[in-house]
């Protein structure tokens, strides 16, 4: 029963393919009906339709017996936020002017570099993840895969603008995703910007933004001037006050990949956002189809870390490879056990991408009839 497809799973569950489908979709994930499915996902869908999975290998079984947490033991975290916007629309100036102005003074001279993810603390004191996707097909791909990492999502619309097709397109993907959306009305410094305008296009889409009486919680920015972003930042942590964000800190840190890639002296490199738990120096880890212990982890500073708690973007150390965005990171308490579950996901994904060929194969053939 792992890797079945989306109608497998619907005749398993004697329900419509349909209904597989929409419930995906409810959960922010987009399959077709040919598509296979992981064990995460399987667990999640079949959990909808009131059933409990027990899957063979042992991979699987580690999701099945993942416990709750105790009420307790769950602590607040800090918002995890993405920006989403129309192409120069101001999501790149944006996340500079936060980073730039309120990056605590802890800062190490120099250049930071770039990295999927990033830690701010306001003005009075408070925590910001921000999450850098460079584009929709991330945060898209992240979603497919069943990683629910933003909490907030930022809309950028320029003011001397229009709503677009990729700001709609930002606007869905956090409605399917139900995330809740504020609106940073942006360049609002340029003596053509009417911010007025963009207000009443939302209003048009069914969207009210709060000033005018609707539930949207919108603010006017430059992010060439300032203007407005400590309000905007004020806003989203009033979004995330009432999301009451928790986790527990005190138990085996729980991530998802944001990006990886080999850095010719350091090796293996991963963007990766904990979510739960508290990751240090020395766990064995498995992300994705990859293991290892963390070697070394640095903050988006450069600034090396020995933990990380919830809510927290880090570079690590120490994988055997470069795992895929939107991959899952565990840390187990034993090494063999991690090296088994990695090495069994890479067997999966041999036979899937072996499946592929065969499937480009026939397609090729096909043409040339
Ligand atoms: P993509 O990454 O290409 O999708 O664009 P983006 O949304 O990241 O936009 P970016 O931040 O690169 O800004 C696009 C252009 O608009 C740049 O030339 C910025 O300098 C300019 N710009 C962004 N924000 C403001 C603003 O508040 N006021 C003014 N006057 N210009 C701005
Ligand atoms: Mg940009």
């Amino acid at each position: 029963t792992e890797f079945i497809s989306a109608n497998d799973l619907a005749s398993l569950l004697d329900v419509s393919v349909n209904e597989i489908i929409s419930t995906c979709m409810s959960l922010g994930m987009f399959v077709s009906i040919n598509q296979r499915l992981d064990a995460e996902a399987i667990t999640i869908i079949a959990d909808e339709f009131g059933y409990d999975v027990e899957f063979t290998k042992d991979i699987e079984e580690e999701i099945v017996e993942e416990e709750e947490d105790k009420p307790e033991d769950l602590v607040e975290r800090a918002p995890i936020v993405t920006i989403m916007g129309h192409v120069d629309h101001g999501k790149t100036s944006l996340l500079d002017y936060i980073r730039r102005s309120k990056v605590t003074a802890a800062e190490a001279g120099g250049i930071t570099q770039h990295i999927g993810a990033y830690d701010v603390r306001t003005k009075d004191g408070h925590k910001i993840a921000f999450l850098d996707t460079p584009g929709h097909e991330a945060f898209t791909a992240m979603r497919a895969r069943g990683a629910k990492i933003t909490d907030v999502a930022i809309i950028v619309i320029a003011a001397d603008d229009s709503i677009m097709p990729q700001t709609k397109e930002a606007i869905n993907h956090a409605q399917v995703a139900g995330v809740p959306m504020i609106f940073a009305i942006n360049k609002v410094d340029k003596p053509n910007a009417n911010p007025n305008k963009i207000k009443e296009e939302l209003a048009n889409m069914n969207l009210l933004v709060e000033e005018w009486g609707g539930k949207y919680q919108s603010q006017d920015i430059s992010a060439k001037t300032g203007q407005g972003v400590d309000e905007l930042l004020e806003k989203v942590l009033l979004e995330a006050e009432i999301l009451e964000l928790k986790a527990n800190p005190n138990k085996n840190a729980v991530g998802t990949v944001i990006e990886a890639s080999l850095d010719k002296g350091r090796g293996y490199v991963a963007t990766v956002m904990i979510q739960a738990g508290t990751l240090h120096v020395g766990d064995v880890m498995v992300a994705g189809s990859h293991y290892g212990r963390v070697k070394a982890m640095f903050d988006h500073t450069g600034k090396k870390l020995k933990e990380a708690g919830p809510s927290t973007p880090i570079q690590i150390l120490g994988l055997s490879g470069a795992p895929q965005a939107g991959d899952s990171l565990k840390v187990y308490d034993n090494e063999r056990e991690a090296r088994e579950i990695a090495n069994s996901r890479e067997q999966i994904q041999r036979e899937q991408s072996l499946r592929t060929k065969k499937h480009i194969t026939l397609d090729e053939i096909g043409r040339r009839l």
